[in-house]
């Protein structure tokens, strides 16, 4: 009963988050759709910064170090399929470098001044971050297909309290202050997605 409960709450926290990912992720898509000229209307080149650094930097806070974890759990079972393991552990390398590199043509399209449909740098931070959000979108939809059932299935209870522990950890003062901080920026971000897209 225990085990059930804690199960749910941490599951339930995991695709809650990705929820919330994907929501600012469609809406960084139709920005940078925008700017790169493909949908009509002004790009907000401050929106995109600000969107790039939630979807960043709210995994951080402990989402990441949650999935790590049960990776790590899950790699100690018996019949687990090491392959998905391995596939999950690859893409959080590949989305890590995939940041970098929307980093680093974001700093270069910025210091060509304003960034102008069809400037060699911004075509190439347009690219990146179209490529980013395609593999973030996928690696998200493989976690909940593949990794969150597995993990149902193969964690003992003892599994479950110890992450319980971990996500307590994290919500520690300084934690919270900043889950709160991304909170605040995830509700300003959807705000004219949809009134009720809050969630
Ligand atoms: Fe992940
Ligand atoms: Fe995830």
């Amino acid at each position: 009963m225990l085990m059930l409960l804690l199960m749910n709450q941490i599951i339930e926290q995991l695709n809650q988050d990705h929820r919330r990912l994907v929501k600012v992720l469609y809406r960084l898509d139709n920005e940078i759709k925008t700017l790169g000229g493909m949908l009509t209307g002004k790009g907000n080149m401050e929106a995109v910064v600000d969107m790039l650094d939630y979807i960043q930097t709210y995994p951080e806070l402990n989402h990441h170090r949650l999935e790590d974890e049960i990776c790590r759990l899950l790699k100690k079972k018996e019949w687990v399929d090491g392959d998905i393991l391995e596939e999950v552990e690859d893409k959080h390398e590949l989305l890590e470098l995939l940041a970098e590199n929307v980093h680093y043509h974001m700093d270069s399209a910025i210091k060509d001044s304003a960034i102008n449909e069809g400037a060699a740098n911004t075509v190439r931070f347009l690219r990146a971050v179209k490529e980013y959000i395609k593999y973030q979108l996928k690696h998200m939809e493989y976690e909940q297909k593949h990794l969150f059932p597995m993990a149902e299935k193969y964690l003992t209870e003892e599994d479950w309290q110890f992450l319980q522990i971990l996500l307590r950890e994290d919500y520690s003062e300084l934690a919270e202050s900043r889950l709160l901080k991304y909170s605040r920026i995830y509700q300003q971000l959807i705000a004219d997605i949809s009134p009720i897209a809050a969630t």
